[in-house]
């Protein structure tokens, strides 16, 4: 039966947001680091940090563009040492997501960024994928893992870290591609992609965040994605637009992320309703919920607070795109699918 968007009225669409099931894709796992368990772990691990307190930290978090928050973001992740640290980071994550109705998590994790460190490779990814294993006991969230290559080091690193991860590549479904986007093209990365899709992971890579959208072409033609993290550039080319439509290939957008990352100025200028317009297969995500201001339902309602050509429809149409996008077999959607229908027929019902 069709559902009846009309009949949910404006004021019922924020509980809607906040209690539809929905998948997150798009999620830094070192990003949803809180400033209160940066200064636990550097405690428990001897790291001495440059900020007094959680405070004086949290007040460090205005950024002017990608690399000024990256440089932040790779320095809270050096109180990062030990399994049990990359165990308790995901655990917290875990907890979050379930509150807000996430059923199922594609997670990024940057394994560069530690081991350059002298953190074993196994710490982190033993440590991630414990935490996976008991979301999906305690909460039913199924969480799958995807590492990450930083795209600003070089193609031969990257295929050091995959030959790293290698016995431990039944704990990751996929790779991407992440870290600043200007001057690092998807071309760099070309042989390892291959490599990996050789090797039968999934592959997607974040493209048209602050790059142009000859990015997210190449990124499609020379990478082979099956999904373009960010991607709101494509809209500065309308046969971009076109292609991607007809593809249905997901772009999974951050609303917050981009405001706090000076892509949009503010989210009443966010392009969301237009990529969802125009048959885009959009969705929402926290990227780095500790840094920016929220996680993935802060990031639905603010974003339909601000714009108001957002209605209820899109708001189904996000969360459906959410389950379309993911890597997680057909029976699982279809479940999913089903829940949300209900919870919009419900809420349709209650006008
Ligand atoms: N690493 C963590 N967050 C990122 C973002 N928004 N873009 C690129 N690399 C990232
Ligand atoms: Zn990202």
């Amino acid at each position: 039966m069709a559902i009846e968007f009309d009949r949910i009225p404006r004021k019922s669409l924020s509980a809607l947001l906040r209690t539809m099931p929905k998948a997150e894709l798009h999620v830094h796992i070192e990003g949803s680091l809180e400033p209160e368990l940066i200064f636990a772990l550097a405690q428990r691990n001897g790291v001495a940090l440059p900020y007094a307190d959680v405070e004086t930290l949290r007040a460090a978090y205005a950024f002017t563009d990608l690399q000024s928050f990256l440089d932040l973001y790779y320095a809270g992740a050096a109180v990062l040492r030990k399994e049990e640290d990359f165990f308790d980071l995901a655990w917290a994550y875990f907890e979050r997501a379930a509150a807000d109705n996430v059923v199922h998590a594609e997670i990024f994790f940057d394994p560069q960024t530690h081991t350059a460190r002298g953190v074993p490779i196994e710490a982190v990814i033993v440590g991630l994928e414990h935490a996976c294993r008991r979301a999906h006991a305690e909460f039913g969230l199924s969480a799958k893992l995807i590492l990450c290559f930083l795209r600003h080091l070089s193609e031969e690193s990257a295929f050091g870290t995959l030959q790293q991860a290698l016995p431990y590549r039944h704990h990751f479904i996929g790779v991407g591609l992440d870290s600043g986007e200007r001057g690092n093209p998807p071309e760099k990365f070309a042989r390892v992609f291959a490599k990996c899709r050789e090797l039968g992971l999934h592959v997607v890579a974040h493209a048209g965040e602050e790059g142009p959208p000859a990015y997210i072409e190449s990124a499609l033609d020379v990478l082979k994605v099956e999904r373009i993290d960010h991607g709101v550039r494509c809209v500065e080319s309308p046969a971009l637009v076109q292609r991607l439509a007809a593809l249905r290939m997901p772009l999974t957008v951050c609303p917050l992320s981009n405001v706090k990352l000076c892509v949009f100025k503010s989210l009443a200028e966010h392009n969301l309703a237009t990529l969802l317009d125009a048959g885009l297969c959009a969705t929402v995500n926290s990227d780095d919920p500790a840094y920016f201001g929220g996680y993935i339902n802060e990031n639905f309602v603010q974003t339909f607070d601000a714009l108001p050509a957002l209605h209820a429809r899109h708001a189904w149409q996000l969360a459906a795109n959410s389950f379309e996008a993911s890597f997680a077999d057909a029976a699982h959607k279809t479940q999913w699918l089903q829940q949300l229908d209900a919870a919009f027929a419900k809420a349709a019902a209650q006008g």
